[in-house]
């Protein structure tokens, strides 16, 4: 496809992204988890535009991107948290990559980026084409998924420049997402690391670096305030065509089922979208996102998906799945 919005990474490219984003206009980038629709995280103006062209509610927080720790360290508060330092020094070990930690805020940060809160999300993503755009605009990067709010996370520049065209300077191309699932998001608490989102880093990684993970798992209708991450929503990540766990579905006649299929499987569907032939986990999350995307755009009346073991990446897969198919 040929589409003016999705600009190759190439130098100059690259210097245009960062002069839209210190002009105050969002430019969608790309990180090893999933496309972001980036904007100047210092500027209220332009995250009052990340919010209205997201559809996002304002109680939801922003996840503020750095090129590396020590630009990570100036937007933490380590005053009085004699606990953090450690804590942050073991964090930094999985920079840069799929790791978004959740700290006490410095003042500097806006309250429009925190939704109010006294902290702050912070993550150093891996991306070879974002750490170019970071370095170069030299600023701290705001950037949520590039998704209209609630629906399907973008894994390529085209699913940014179908749901965020007229809103956004330009998509900058920077292939398939390798991970294709969000950052893990944990809060450095003094008691230790608390997971408040699983993603690309898995908690058996974590324990093993940080020596202990707390775990509170929300589930189908905790309230907003009891919900670990402000915006893990019950109802996330879902298509707009009926979506089931293959397990659930009860077919009925005249209507034409779409398979996504996590390995080679005999179950009868008119159309199948196949993520591994192994059931690989780190296959499945890389190409979950774009299938849904396809499947939801085919002619299939309704669509079922399958289940995965909950370790490593499949506890990730599996909280995204059981929001994507909550009516
Ligand atoms: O992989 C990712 O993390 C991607 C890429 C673009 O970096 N970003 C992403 O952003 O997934 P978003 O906005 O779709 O999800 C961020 C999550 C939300 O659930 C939000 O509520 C939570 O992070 N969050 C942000 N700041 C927080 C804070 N101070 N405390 C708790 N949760 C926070
Ligand atoms: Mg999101």
């Amino acid at each position: 496809m040929n589409d003016a919005l999705i600009v190759d990474p190439s130098p100059a490219n690259i210097r245009r992204a960062a002069e839209c984003l210190r002009a105050g206009d969002l430019v969608g980038i790309p990180t090893e988890t999933v496309y972001g629709l980036a904007a100047d995280a210092m500027s209220e103006d332009a995250i009052a535009k990340v919010f209205a062209a997201k559809g996002r509610p304002a109680t939801n927080p922003l996840i503020v991107h750095v090129h590396d720790s020590v630009a990570a360290e100036r937007l933490i508060d380590f005053d009085g948290h004699d606990w953090l330092p450690g804590m942050f020094r073991v964090a930094k070990g999985f920079w840069p990559g799929p790791l978004t930690i959740v700290v006490p805020r410095a003042p500097l940060i806006p309250d429009a980026v925190t939704a109010g809160l006294d902290t702050v999300a912070i993550r150093v993503p891996s991306h070879p084409v974002t750490q170019a755009i970071l370095r170069e605009c030299g600023i701290p990067i705001a950037a949520p998924s590039a998704n209209v709010s609630n629906y399907v996370s973008p894994t390529a520049a085209r699913h940014v420049a179908s749901g965020l065209r007229d809103r956004i300077a330009m998509v900058v191309d920077g292939g398939e997402c390798d991970v294709g699932i969000e950052s893990t998001i944990i809060r450095l608490e003094e008691a230790g690391p608390r997971l408040l989102r699983p993603g690309g880093v898995s908690a058996e990684e974590l324990r093993r670096d940080f020596g202990s993970l707390l775990v509170k798992r929300a589930g189908k209708g905790d309230s907003q305030e009891s919900m670990p991450a402000p915006g893990m929503f019950p109802k996330h990540y879902s298509p707009r065509k009926p979506l089931s766990f293959a397990k659930d579905l009860k077919p009925i006649d005249g209507q034409s089922i779409g398979h996504i299929a996590f390995k080679p499987s005999t179950r009868e569907a008119n159309r199948v979208w196949l993520l591994s032939e192994t059931g690989d986990l780190h296959e499945i999350a890389k190409k979950m996102f774009a299938n849904l995307r396809e499947a939801d755009d085919s002619e299939c009346d309704v669509l079922i998906i399958d289940e995965c073991e909950e370790v490593g990446v499949g506890v990730a897969i599996m909280d995204r799945l059981r929001r994507a198919v909550t009516k």
